[in-house]
């Protein structure tokens, strides 16, 4: 029999290649992503693909692997860089890793929220520069977290985990989903609201959906001018979720007070890009899973979906379930 052949997209956590021994495995040596054509040319020679958020898996790449590739497991909860629907007609189920990185995303929304209302990046910034204005009842001066409103975009998983952290900072919590989780909502004493009431009443408005064509540019002018004056817009989500020029309008013109970004469209942010000569925003660089145990957890349930692709079992962690229907498993 041959040896089963599958190329992995970047260096992923040693413990999670040890599961693949016995394969042939290929793994992209750099630490950007493969380009187009590197892709196209794997996927023809590969019975399984194990890719990351930042490789676009196109209609292209999918059909190149026609007829041999068995399976496309992504390192991430997000699959929006997949194209689902191509991967399904050619009956490639694809894996995604939600849960293990609930927590740690959560942890980082937080440390967004408090980043951005309470100067902590801007503080450290001027100091420095030797910038330590001496204590002064204005310096440095900002926005209470505790007991301020919380708006949650997106009450899932991740969330419903902030809401969690929220309420230990005795914050009243509102949430908008399409489909609102009535116990999770009653438990975490969180309220159901439409969206604009949500952007209307809260202090902080954090975003934890799913990018889709009904979510690309949700937070254009319209609805970031719904927001409070002094109100912060985060997100940890996908960058395409937030209209970047809105967002550029809404801090220039201090419509909302601040916003603070793990996401941003595009990624990486162009160098030049006006919104990096502004205060009022925390932007990192798409890390809220990056912790060393969750990127394992990451990696080793990637491989599971890769490893049960390639076995022709039913994966455990599938995004395109559909794809098993007409199948006997
Ligand atoms: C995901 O898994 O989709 C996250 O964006 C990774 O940080």
């Amino acid at each position: 029999m041959n040896v089963r052949s599958i190329f992995i997209t970047r260096k992923i956590s040693p413990k999670a290649i040890d599961k693949l021994a016995g394969l042939q495995i290929r793994i992209w040596p750099g630490d950007d992503p493969p380009k187009k054509e590197n892709l196209i040319h794997e996927a023809a020679r590969s019975d399984g693909l194990l890719c990351l958020l930042t490789d676009p898996i196109d209609e292209e790449i999918i059909n190149a692997g026609k007829g041999r590739l068995k399976v496309i497991s992504q390192m991430a909860v997000g699959y929006d860089n997949v194209d689902i629907n191509a991967a399904t007609k050619a009956g490639i189920p694809v894996g995604h890793t939600p849960g293990v990185l609930t927590e740690t995303c959560a942890d980082f929304t937080f440390g967004l929220i408090l980043a951005i209302s309470r100067r902590i990046v801007e503080s450290d910034h001027q100091v420095r520069k030797n910038i330590w204005e001496p204590w002064g009842p204005d310096v440095l001066i900002g926005q209470e977290v505790n007991g301020s409103t919380l708006g949650l975009v997106g009450f899932g998983r991740i969330g419903q985990a902030v809401a969690k952290r929220a309420s230990g900072f005795d914050m009243k919590i509102l949430f908008y989903d399409p489909t609102p989780d009535e116990n999770k909502a009653a438990e975490l004493d969180a309220e159901y609201t439409e969206l604009d009431d949500l952007l209307k009443r809260s202090d902080f408005v954090s975003l934890h959906t799913a990018l889709n064509a009904e979510t690309f540019h949700l937070m254009d002018t319209t609805r970031i001018g719904v927001m409070k004056k002094s109100a912060y817009l985060i997100n940890t989500s996908r960058g395409g979720v937030v209209d970047p020029e809105a967002l550029l309008w809404a801090l220039e013109n201090k419509v909302i007070r601040g916003a603070a970004i793990d996401v941003f469209e595009p990624e990486p942010i162009p160098e030049d890009h006006p919104l990096l000569k502004l205060d009022n925003i925390v932007i990192t660089p798409h890390i809220a899973s990056a912790s060393n145990t969750t990127r394992e957890k990451m990696a080793l349930m990637a491989v599971e979906n890769l490893i049960a692709g390639l076995e022709n079992r039913k994966m455990p962690y599938c995004a395109n379930p559909q794809v098993y229907a007409d199948t006997q498993q």
